[in-house]
């Protein structure tokens, strides 16, 4: 049987000794240890984050923010998570916050070639990316966004076979985007906004053959042209250069298939608006703070997932058109919003009739001096596109009589059960690139993804409330109901954090890559397993956890079982049975036997071989199989202590080096048995030999 408690004693002692290692007997490969030696030596570390990284091993000593799996028979640190992340209840900020890691990413993270994920971002980082990053073959994610990182991109980005991720944006990044990063074959997202970076913008990137969101928003392309070859991205699903600085006319992107959000806004286009039908899919079309002269093209009518169609600010004239909200169903919460303000447009359609749920911006066209008509009047007034900001959620409360208050608990207003009441977990999120400009429509369609992503039922997600920010980007408040039960059970719990804080699942393409922002255990802390309760500290809990996870991919069958069964265990306070060796702890100098061989020292426990007794049990003088004399100490089944006690008994044992102490040979933890093997003092008892100045309570209170 495998109980948490043996994790418990497994990190314990791992803070304190070198090599230890889990399931399989191995430490980290030496390279990533220095590797990860450089890494700590080139970030300052003012709040003293990194303590740990110098304790033991990587992998097995519960680093902060390493992960590690095992592959081929060798453990890799595969994450680094370093990065912002104000989880809450236990999960506390003080535990996942990063905002204070300054320095530099040193070049030497590219000896890390196991890397699947780095996430550096929310932190203040300086310094130029390493050319090195390139090395990391097996990289999947690069999140580095929000520090204040100099120079160019690497080039030898390009390198990065397995890289979907490219998040670079807010920093200071400077040079221009490489043509070469059209050659990753893998990627998704390239998000490089709120940089420094220069121009031309890299034709090249048409070739990506995967890419489908590029956002590179205020930066200072200067002077160039949004390539033409852009069309030919396929995969493309939003483009958005907003305050680029760039010039020319706008190409044609009618071609791009799956185009669901178009954003060239403050720049200085010129020339007509092309007019070929953009695709279907187009949510959001945003042109306007540009010098676009011409008409509104009509292809703008037929475009039925349109939201947002912005060409305020431009030199268009002509007629204000009148059929584009033809093609769009407009039901239930389903909005268009057409800003046409500050431009030329001079005539307006005698029949102008949009439909309840479009709005219509004609502030600042001749068209509204013009008129004296009272329905475009209430048009001509100066506004802004702003009505979808953000939703605050009614309260459901008002009909349904309270919940108790012994914990949170609340309505799921999402119950198939009227007025039931559960303990909901919250979830912070940022959606940090979205395709659409208006949440509403996407509401059911985000539920249905998320839950489904989830393992959940619809009705146990609640949307509480959102808000957009710059970006823009979504920030959103949910709430996980249990499914028709008032809790959720600890196991289910640790799920679904795992596979939010990990980037287990993906949003579908329309909603972008998300951050997590928070996750609030509320009346699940008590039981949340931390120390307290299971002795693993959060982050050795999400290592274990990630290991877990990693385990069906890389770990043999054998490891696998044991980590899940430690997961499954893990609230189990009263530990009865335990098995440390199955861990194979190592600590240098300190054995782990097999109860076997503590049998054949002993000639099976042998009366002739007990030197003495105490309340603790026996003491048995044996001989190992390497014909070393030793003592050994076998608790009797009423003196199991819990393996934490026990592992800390062995941790302070051998630490405790001095003259007159007996020293610590090894240990031996099995099914109903615990051992302590000592060197053999001849002369006497023990006691004889403990010297005062040690009360030694802790050591040898129990021996005899
Ligand atoms: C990284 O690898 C290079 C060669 O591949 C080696 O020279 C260097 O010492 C390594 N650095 C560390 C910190 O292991
Ligand atoms: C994280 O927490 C800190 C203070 O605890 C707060 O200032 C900051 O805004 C939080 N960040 C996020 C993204 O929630
Ligand atoms: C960052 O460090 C300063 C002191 O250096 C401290 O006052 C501040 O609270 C820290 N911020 C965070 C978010 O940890
Ligand atoms: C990114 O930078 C922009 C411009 O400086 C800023 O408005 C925005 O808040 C930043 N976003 C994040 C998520 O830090
Ligand atoms: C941005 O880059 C230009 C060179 O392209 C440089 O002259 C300028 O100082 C940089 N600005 C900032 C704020 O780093
Ligand atoms: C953009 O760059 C150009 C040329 O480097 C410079 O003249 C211009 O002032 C920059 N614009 C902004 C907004 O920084
Ligand atoms: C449009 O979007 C939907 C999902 O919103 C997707 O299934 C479809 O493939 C996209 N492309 C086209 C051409 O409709
Ligand atoms: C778009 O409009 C142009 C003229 O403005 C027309 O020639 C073309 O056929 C239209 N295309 C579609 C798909 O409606
Ligand atoms: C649009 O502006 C360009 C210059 O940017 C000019 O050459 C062209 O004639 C203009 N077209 C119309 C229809 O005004
Ligand atoms: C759209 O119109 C319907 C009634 O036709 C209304 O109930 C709904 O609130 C409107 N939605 C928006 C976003 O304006
Ligand atoms: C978690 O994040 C959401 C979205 O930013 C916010 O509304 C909520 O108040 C946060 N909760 C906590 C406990 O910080
Ligand atoms: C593991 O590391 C974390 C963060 O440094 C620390 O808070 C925790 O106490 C450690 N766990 C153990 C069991 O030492």
């Amino acid at each position: 049987m495998v109980t948490f408690g043996g994790i418990f004693c497994v990190v314990i002692l791992a803070v304190m000794l070198p090599c230890l290692d889990v399931a399989l007997g191995q430490s980290t490969d030496p390279s990533e240890v220095d590797a990860l030696g450089a890494i700590k030596g080139s970030l300052l570390d003012p709040m003293n984050n990194l303590e740990n990284w110098n304790r033991g091993d990587p992998c097995t000593s519960n680093w902060t923010g390493v992960f590690c799996h095992i592959i081929n028979d060798a453990l890799h640190v595969t994450e680094l998570q370093l990065f912002k992340r104000n989880l809450s209840g236990t999960l506390a900020p003080e535990d996942f916050m990063w905002n204070n890691l300054t320095g530099s990413i040193p070049k030497e993270i590219g000896n890390i070639t196991t890397l699947k994920l780095i996430l550096l971002n929310g932190n203040q980082l300086s310094g130029f990316l390493p050319d090195e990053i390139g090395n990391l073959q097996n990289l999947n994610r690069l999140q580095i966004d929000q520090n204040q990182i100099l120079g160019p991109i690497p080039k030898s980005f390009a390198n990065l076979r397995h890289v979907k991720h490219l998040h670079m944006n807010n920093n200071s990044l400077s040079g221009k985007i490489p043509s070469e990063l059209w050659r990753i074959p893998l990627l998704l997202h390239l998000l490089v906004d709120n940089n420094n970076l220069s121009g031309p913008l890299p034709t090249e990137l048409a070739k990506a053959p995967a890419l489908k969101i590029f956002q590179a928003d205020n930066n200072n392309f200067s002077g160039s042209s949004i390539p033409a070859t852009y069309s030919n991205i396929k995969t493309l699903l939003k483009l958005s250069l907003r305050n680029c600085n760039l010039q020319g006319a706008i190409p044609d992107l009618s071609a791009i298939s799956e185009l669901g959000y178009l954003d060239l806004s403050w720049n200085k286009l010129t020339g007509p608006i092309p007019t070929n039908q953009l695709a279907s899919n187009i949510t959001t079309l945003d042109l306007s703070h540009n010098m676009l002269n011409g008409t509104v093209p009509l292809n703008f009518s037929g475009l039925p997932n349109l939201q947002l169609l912005s060409v305020e600010n431009n030199r268009l004239d002509g007629a204000v058109p009148s059929e584009i909200w033809n093609d769009i169903v407009l039901t239930g919460n389903r909005s268009l919003v057409l800003d046409f303000q500050n431009n030329s447009l001079k005539t307006i359609p005698a029949a102008f009739n949009p439909p309840q749920n479009v709005t219509v911006m004609l502030y600042g066209n001749p068209v509204c001096g013009n008129s004296s008509g009272a329905p475009i009047d209430s048009l001509c007034q100066p506004q802004s596109v702003n009505q979808q900001t953000s939703r605050q959620q009614q309260d459901s409360s008002l009909i349904c009589s309270p919940c108790p208050s012994d914990k949170n608990y609340e309505y799921n207003p999402s119950s198939p059960i009227p007025c039931f009441c559960a303990v909901p977990l919250g979830v912070g999120i940022r959606l940090k690139s979205p395709g659409i400009t208006d949440f509403n429509p996407y509401e059911g369609a985000f539920g249905d993804s998320t839950t489904s992503l989830l393992k959940l039922y619809i009705y146990q997600l609640h949307v509480e409330h959102y808000i957009w920010e710059v970006g823009p980007r979504l920030n959103m408040h949910l709430k996980l109901f249990p499914s028709n039960t008032s809790l959720f059970n600890m196991s289910e719990v640790v799920r679904l954090q795992h596979v939010l804080a990990g980037w287990e699942i993906t949003l579908p393409d329309i909603f972008g890559p998300y951050e997590l922002l928070n996750f609030t255990l509320g009346s699940y802390v008590d039981e949340y397993p931390n120390e307290a309760s299971s002795g693993l500290s959060k982050t050795a809990m999400g290592a274990i956890l990630a290991s877990a996870i990693a385990a069906a991919f890389a770990l043999s069958a054998v490891a696998t079982v044991l980590i899940m069964r430690r997961r499954s265990r893990h609230r189990s306070r009263t530990v009865s049975k335990r098995s440390l060796s199955r861990f194979s702890v190592k600590i240098d100098g300190v054995r782990c036997f097999k109860f076997e061989e503590m049998a054949r020292a002993t000639n099976n426990f042998d009366l002739l071989a007990q030197v003495g007794q105490g309340g603790y049990g026996k003491v048995y003088r044996g001989t190992l199989d390497d014909g070393e004399i030793v003592a050994i100490k076998r608790a009797h089944e009423d003196s199991l202590q819990g393996s934490k006690e026990f592992c800390t008994e062995i941790e302070l044992l051998s630490r405790l080096h001095h003259r007159n102490l007996v020293s610590l040979v090894g240990y031996c933890d099995e099914a109903d048995e615990q051992m302590l093997v000592y060197e053999y003092m001849p002369n006497g008892t023990l006691r004889d030999h403990l010297s005062c100045k040690y009360t030694a309570t802790l050591y040898y209170s129990n021996f005899i």
